[in-house]
């Protein structure tokens, strides 16, 4: 029988052991979480990202905008007070990485969808002191200049294929309009298209 006093004063015994320990605890955690319903089943009214917002998408991950913002309303009164309803799993079964962030130098973005015009986002994103003077998020100005589909939506539909392979349900329908779909719009647009969109799929009361 090893006693807890011989655990304790054998370094590597103590971590093997606590790797042991932190193993199952942690699998116990996380393993159900991919068979449970709630987390792997899509809200009602969530659509895999069209090819606009897909490539509006991208835009964000290439400018790191995660960085600065988050997309993931915790439930907590001030959080839900100021941003609406909390987020919840269903709403990122599409997301390929989900884009949760872990800063907020700038508000949380997850259901920004709708809040403001396009016209505000455009102005905002080009700079964004011309609306929101205290504002220390940097321009992208350059965005508008961008044709998407020689930026962040080249090859839209391989990386839609690519989405399909992890579950993302598109059709063959999807990939052929892809390409055609990104036509004549810039970056600016597939992002402000992106940014719309955002949590809107969950249908709340507030
Ligand atoms: C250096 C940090 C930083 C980066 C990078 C950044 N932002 Fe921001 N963002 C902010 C700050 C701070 C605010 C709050 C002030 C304002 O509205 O401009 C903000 C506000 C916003 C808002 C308005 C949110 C609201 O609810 O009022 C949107 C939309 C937004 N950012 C989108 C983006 C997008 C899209 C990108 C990437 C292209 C981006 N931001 C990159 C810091 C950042």
């Amino acid at each position: 029988m090893i006693k807890h006093e011989q655990i304790e004063q054998n370094v590597g015994l103590l971590i093997v052991l606590t790797l042991l320990v932190v193993s199952v605890g942690g699998l116990l955690e996380i393993v159900p979480l991919f068979f449970q319903k709630s987390t792997t089943t899509p809200v009602a009214g969530l659509a895999p990202y069209d090819a606009v917002r897909l490539a509006g998408r991208d835009v964000y991950l290439r400018e790191g905008c995660y960085n600065c913002h988050s997309q993931m309303i915790r439930p907590f009164r001030a959080e839900t007070e100021r941003y609406g309803h909390y987020s919840v799993a269903g709403e990122y079964v599409y997301d390929h990485p989900f884009q949760w962030g872990s800063k907020r130098t700038g508000p949380d973005l997850h259901r920004v969808g709708g809040r403001y015009s396009d016209e505000w986002q455009r102005a905002h994103l080009r700079d964004p002191r011309s609306v929101v003077p205290e504002s220390n998020m940097p321009a992208f100005a350059w965005l508008e200049k961008t044709p998407a589909s020689e930026g962040a939506g080249a090859n839209i539909e391989g990386k839609m294929r690519a989405l399909s392979k992890v579950g993302v349900p598109y059709t063959e329908a999807d990939f052929a309009g892809a390409k055609k779909a990104l036509e004549g719009k810039s970056e600016e647009d597939v992002l402000v298209a992106y940014l719309q969109g955002l949590g809107t799929a969950l249908k709340t009361t507030r």
